[in-house]
């Protein structure tokens, strides 16, 4: 526990995420934070800053960008929440709805922020659950009791997703406890639990505009559920901020929502990519899990992580290494274009073979 004089006991011993690097110094291939390498809509243009009024705060319901979603989604206004990022909107929800008498539930193996957030909020008890042996989450292994269970689908960072239909089971076989599926990497092969949102009170979906929308750096992302759920992140937002999304964001969020031809056509490019870079990769000596996210879980069995992530860096090449035990021997490599990809993969036979 860091201490200083002037800091409080939550400052003292929170034990804050560490994103994934944004270099300055140079320019690399960055396949180390998911970001999308198409852009977002050609909707959002530059037009768009003289049209805000500035001047004037924004609508702090994001009420126009709510009823898109909604729409898009056949859900009403009052059950979608908008924050700034989904990690704002995850981060709300764990004190809206954890406490002693709520206990989390999570996968050993996760969004590492999840541990922040259960540690920020300092009175949340929390049961990690290990994965099964193929990396996948094992629900049945989650507690009985009244609290909550987080998972990502798909999971990151293996990118192995749960059928609609286990989640479903999972529901209905436990009405005392919520379930948060963070649905960052939905859009890229996943089975989405929106559609169950009227079905079960004890469901929160949360999703993000940074990925399959590419509106990582204006910070976008929403939850949706029962209004009962929506009502509590409402209550925790307007006791912080109640302006977390800004005039810009509201109006760039809408228009890429809108745009379904941009987005189903980017979004299933990077599927593509994904495909061939997973059979490459395997061909190359990877274990690669079948990842339904737009990144790839990747182990070699004769080089580790760190010292290929080392490796790749030197030729230009930034992916991602968790140094957690369990993680340490995996790569994290985003799915960017196929040049970029064309680019790793030369770079691995240049390093496999240097060190064979
Ligand atoms: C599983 C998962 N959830 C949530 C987020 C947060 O995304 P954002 O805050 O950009 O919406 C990330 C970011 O990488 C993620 O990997």
């Amino acid at each position: 526990m860091d201490k200083h004089p002037f800091w409080s006991a939550l400052a003292s011993a929170a034990v804050p995420y560490i994103p994934g690097e944004q270099p300055r110094d140079r320019v690399f291939i960055k396949l180390n934070t998911n970001e999308n390498p198409y852009g977002p809509s050609p909707r959002i243009s530059a037009d768009l800053l003289a049209k805000e009024p500035f001047q004037l705060y924004p609508e702090p319901t994001c009420y126009h960008l709510r009823k898109v979603i909604a729409e898009g989604y056949g859900l009403t206004e009052d059950e979608v929440f908008a924050g700034n990022g989904s990690d704002e909107v995850l981060g709300f929800a764990f004190g809206a709805f954890g406490d002693e008498n709520h206990p989390f539930a999570f996968p050993d193996i996760t969004y590492s922020f999840y541990p922040v957030w259960t540690d920020f909020w300092r009175t949340i008890p929390v049961q990690i659950v290990p994965l099964r042996e193929d990396l996948s989450i094992d629900l049945k292994s989650f507690p009985d009791c009244d609290g909550v269970s987080v998972i990502a689908n798909p999971n990151a960072p293996t990118g192995i997703a749960l059928s609609a239909q286990v989640l479903k089971d999972y529901l209905a076989e436990h009405p005392n406890r919520l379930l948060i599926v963070d649905e960052a990497y939905v859009d890229f092969g996943a089975e989405s639990m929106v559609p169950y949102i009227h079905e079960f009170p004890n469901l929160l979906v949360v999703q993000t505009f940074s990925k399959s929308r590419a509106l990582a750096g204006l910070r976008l992302g929403f939850a949706m559920g029962q209004k009962e759920l929506i009502d509590a992140l409402i209550r925790i937002k307007d006791s912080f901020n109640s302006y977390t999304v800004s005039r810009l964001t509201q109006v760039c969020g809408a228009l890429s929502f809108e745009d379904s031809a941009y987005f189903n056509e980017t979004v299933s490019r990077i599927m593509h990519t994904r495909e061939q870079a997973k059979a490459d990769l395997r061909s190359l000596g990877f274990q690669v899990t079948d990842s339904k996210a737009n990144f790839l879980w990747v182990l070699h069995p004769s080089v580790s992580g760190s010292d290929l992530y080392t490796a790749l860096r030197e030729e230009g090449i930034l992916v991602r290494h968790f140094s957690a035990p369990a993680l340490t021997d995996y790569l994290r490599i985003t799915v960017g274009t196929d040049e970029e990809m064309e680019a790793l993969k030369k770079a691995l036979i240049k390093i496999l073979e240097k060190t064979s």
